[in-house]
């Protein structure tokens, strides 16, 4: 079963690339033994069954593969990760080659500005997780963002260059690659020859550049890729040499090629011309670390989450065992009832994110307590199915004890199981493009608690767990998720929408566990999402009106969301086949064979 949802012809609009046709091909090497063929509308690199031509490519929502699938937010980057599979690649080869064509072609979110986390789980059985979250400049300091009398200045841990962390996605994918097959020479090829020669954009990528002209103009203090002075338009090609000539540096020099030598000193210039604070030193020394994943059962099922500094681990594993005592399968999808539950359950595992979770290096995470069966039970005990619990009434629990960012499914043959979410924080980040070196660097300094009970940009409040300290995690909602089925790989996915993540993890993972729906529709139907405070239930647009009013009536305040997740998932078949879907919500995309 195949469905094209949509399908993009995009013509060539850089003359130049045809006048050299040559240099184009000699340039292709980043996709060993395939064939590289030219055609009259430009390049197209034939491995996969599919070509992967960054000048025509279609989006493909929901695929059955045999074999190896990837799910992302750009068809160019799945299919890139699955050409990598096909020539000997494992999963993790994919995810490292697929995440870094993301920085390339999808800007908004793609990145090695900013930062991520990586589930996986190898054929022995063996979880892995690497944090390679942004951490504040050493020079960062609690009030950074108050002024004189204590108040937070608008924008100044969003936007330009005090908002960015120390990006940690080159650091992550290097720590992945002693999981891998191929050299990041290989890896990183596609990548390099894209942001060189350039792309055609989709609709939505020429109206996110539109968008934010002005913004990558007032915070970037030099000429930038993104900017020209007509508007773009869909089947523009963008051509980013500045950023292959990065992506170059790391190629040849390593992890070295982008915290040292002359990537560091672009970086730096470019604080120091912004009034930016990040330094050689914390660049140099940035790690990325591996963590112990957070598991849980959840009736037949194992599942493998990211633990702090992501909340979404444990927050996912705290809504999944409050839900697992009810019956939810019997009240039916996006019934009152079964919805009712899972808004109390958000409402509860969301108090307990704002006081408990933080940098587990800096902050004390009772994380024992809080994924305890018996603790989940008692922050229920005052659950009422009748009606809303205000959350004025619900606190974090007392325990005493010593919109941008974008997630990667991938499965393999041979068992690996990868899950990524990355993220520059909001869209194109900070709109700072590092001057000389073509990248977009976070705002992620926004996630930390600016103040205490002052809201961030996801509307979450926080507190000392997260509040800022030099060299410190910004505490994130970013839930790459893995499942095992009997302890056999099962599904992997994940979503980016900021503290909305948690819910639409948790809310695909109930559509596939419980309401035995295909990954596509789990992936797709309407979502609602409760996080404490503000205390009301978004909802996006074809949610029921039935089950609306209904909660209405029982107290919930609504509040319509455009969109709640843009969710990748894989889900192994009876039959073996990998079930691959990509939200319907953008231009993400599978690929596979
Ligand atoms: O780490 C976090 O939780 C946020 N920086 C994620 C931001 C995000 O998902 C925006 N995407 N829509």
């Amino acid at each position: 079963m195949k469905k094209i949802v949509s399908f993009i012809i995009i013509c060539i609009c850089q003359l130049s690339l045809f006048a050299q046709p040559q240099k184009i091909k000699q340039h292709l090497t980043g996709f060993k033994n395939l064939t590289v063929v030219k055609n009259l509308s430009g390049l197209q690199i034939i491995g996969t069954g599919k070509i992967v031509d960054p000048y025509h490519y279609s989006i493909v929502k929901s695929e059955l593969f045999n074999k190896a699938s990837v799910s992302c937010a750009h068809p160019l980057a799945s299919m890139v990760g699955a050409a990598i599979m096909k020539q000997g690649g494992n999963a993790f080869d994919a995810v490292i080659a697929t995440q870094l064509a993301l920085a390339v072609v999808y800007p908004g979110a793609g990145n090695i500005g900013g930062g991520g986390f990586l589930v996986g789980h190898t054929p022995t059985g063996k979880n892995i997780t690497i944090d390679y979250r942004e951490t504040a400049p050493s020079k960062g300091s609690r009030d950074m963002y108050l002024d004189s009398a204590g108040k937070v200045i608008p924008n100044l841990s969003v936007l330009g260059h005090l908002a960015n962390g120390v990006p940690g996605t080159i650091a992550g994918v290097f720590a992945t690659l002693p999981y891998a097959k191929l050299p990041m020479k290989t890896l990183i090829q596609p990548a390099i020859d894209i942001a060189e020669f350039g792309f055609v954009i989709t609709e939505k990528e020429a109206s996110g550049l539109n968008a934010t002209k002005e913004s990558f103009v007032k915070n970037s203090t030099k000429p930038t890729a993104f900017v020209k002075n007509s508007k773009w338009k869909t089947g523009d090609t963008l051509v980013q040499k500045e950023l292959a000539e990065t992506l170059k540096r790391v190629r040849d020099l390593g992890q070295k090629g982008f915290y040292e030598g002359k990537t560091a000193d672009l970086i730096v210039a470019e604080m120091q011309r912004g009034k930016g604070i990040i330094s050689k030193e914390d660049l140099k020394n940035y790690k990325a670390k591996a963590r112990t994943a957070l598991t849980f059962n959840y009736k037949d099922y194992s599942i493998i989450g990211m633990p702090p500094p992501s909340s979404g681990g444990i927050i996912v594993l705290q809504m999944m065992k409050m839900i697992a005592q009810k019956p939810i399968a019997s009240y039916g999808f996006q019934s009152t009832k079964a919805v009712q539950l899972m808004v109390e359950v958000e409402r509860r595992a969301y108090a307990d994110r704002a006081a408990h979770l933080g940098d587990p290096d800096f902050w004390k995470v009772p994380l024992k307590t809080l994924a305890d069966n018996t603790y989940l039970k008692n922050r229920m005990a005052n659950y009422d199915s009748t009606k809303a619990t205000p959350s004025t009434a619900i606190k974090a629990g007392i325990i005493n004890e010593s919109d941008e960012t974008t997630h990667i499914s991938v499965m393999d043959a041979a068992g690996n199981m990868v899950s990524v979410t990355t993220t520059l924080n909001g869209g194109y980040g900070s709109r700072t493009v590092v001057g000389g070196a073509g990248f977009l660097m976070n705002n992620e300094m926004d996630d930390f608690s600016v103040k205490p009970g002052v809201p961030n940009m996801y509307g979450a409040v926080g507190g000392e767990a997260n509040a800022i300290e030099p060299n410190k995690r910004m505490l994130s909602s970013m839930s790459p998720t893995l499942v095992l089925k009997k302890g056999k790989p099962y599904i992997v996915c994940g979503t980016p929408g900021g503290t909305t993540i948690p819910t639409s993890v948790f809310q695909t993972l109930v559509n596939l566990l419980e309401f035995n729906m295909s990954a596509e529709d789990a992936v797709n139907k309407p979502k609602f999402h409760h996080q404490w405070l503000p205390d009301e239930v978004a909802v996006e647009p074809s949610f029921p009106a039935k089950t609306i009013a209904e909660l209405q009536a029982m107290g919930y305040k609504i509040s319509p969301r455009t969109a709640i997740g843009r969710t990748e998932a894989i889900r192994i078949l009876p039959n073996g086949k990998l079930e691959t879907a990509a939200d319907k919500r953008g231009d993400d995309s599978v690929a596979g064979f």
